[in-house]
């Protein structure tokens, strides 16, 4: 890929995070009944791709720990995919009991994050991943693919692009149909972003990759734009820009697929998203929670 910028994309993909990704933050534990309300709400906006929970260590995550009862409970349409993380075969076991038809396999491109994270080495979340993307292929259960850290960690700093090239090729190797890239504690601007892209483009096809930015910092939506003209088209965000990562302190929510949506439409770009029923979702789930919208579009459009 040349770092020159390619045309804008005239259609995008939002992959919704917030059930999961969104929720595995949240000091309180939500209800199953609200969880499940809150996805049957998002299936209704026109998102297609919903991450509806995580089969992990309830002693690690507690949060999703009533996963398999959010996947029992929720009406599945028929045109959208609700997966769910598995790190291991005892997540992919739970996984396929609770029905689900999509998964994904989470590692990074820095060595102590993925220590604090899954509680192993980059080497070993590789052999760990190799049953679990085989199984599931097998059972015809697609296979996403996470590299957390993109561009910054937050215990090593700075991340080299190549490191984020070389996970990103070893998880398409693997089997992933599609390679997500985290900013999971969203410290990259437009330009890192871009750099970083080009690095992985050189493994994986940009058409595989996705883009996943936290917006701590308050870059994520400058990053998408900069991921857009690289020639991404899927795009990761959370309603109401819930979220966070529990072994990643400081990291704050997901960029708000609310403000991913305003922006889009003002590109012209199209997904196929009613930014209005997301609005009324964001509230749902802000208020549940009992804390403000994080979502600046979810807020200048309920005033
Ligand atoms: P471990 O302690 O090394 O695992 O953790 P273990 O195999 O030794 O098992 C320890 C205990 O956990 C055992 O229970 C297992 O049964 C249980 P005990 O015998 O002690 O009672 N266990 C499980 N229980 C339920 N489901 C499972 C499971 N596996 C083991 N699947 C492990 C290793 C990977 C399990 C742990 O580290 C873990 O669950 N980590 C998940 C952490 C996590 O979910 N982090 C957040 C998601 S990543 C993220 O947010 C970033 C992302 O959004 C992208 C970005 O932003 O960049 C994706
Ligand atoms: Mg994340």
């Amino acid at each position: 890929m040349s770092s020159q910028n390619t045309p804008l994309p005239s259609r995008v993909t939002l992959f919704e995070v917030g059930p999961r990704d969104g929720l595995q933050n949240e000091q309180s534990e939500l209800k199953v009944d609200d969880k499940i309300e809150l996805i049957n709400r998002l299936s209704a906006t026109g998102l297609k791709r919903i991450e509806a929970g995580s089969f992990v260590s309830p002693k690690w995550v507690p949060q999703m720990a009533n996963s398999a009862d959010v996947f029992a409970g929720i009406k599945r349409a028929p045109t959208i995919t609700y997966s769910a993380l598995t790190p291991n075969m005892q997540g992919l076991d739970a996984a396929m009991a609770a029905g689900v038809s999509e998964i994904a396999i989470f590692g990074a491109a820095s060595e102590s994050f993925s220590q604090k994270n899954i509680n192993c080495s980059i080497e070993q979340s590789i052999e760990r991943f190799t049953p679990v993307v085989e199984h599931a292929l097998a059972n015809n259960i697609a296979v996403r693919g996470y590299v957390s850290c993109v561009v910054g960690c937050p215990y090593e700093g700075n991340i080299e692009a190549q490191a984020v090239a070389s996970m990103a090729k070893h998880l398409a190797e693997l089997g992933c149909y599609e390679i997500s890239l985290g900013d999971t504690i969203g410290v990259g601007t437009p330009e890192q972003i871009k750099s970083m892209i080009e690095a992985v483009s050189n493994e994986v096809s940009t058409q595989q990759l996705a883009i996943h930015c936290h917006d701590t910092y308050g870059q994520a939506l400058a990053n998408i734009y900069a991921a857009l003209q690289c020639g991404i088209t899927i795009i990761d965000s959370s309603v109401a820009g819930l979220g966070g990562c529990p072994y990643a302190a400081g990291a704050s929510g997901n960029v708000a697929s609310e403000d991913v949506v305003y922006m889009l439409n003002g590109l012209g770009i199209e997904c196929g998203v009613d930014l209005e029923a997301l609005v009324e979702t964001g509230n749902f789930i802000s208020r549940i929670i009992g804390r403000p919208n994080q979502s600046k579009v979810g807020q200048a459009l309920s005033k």
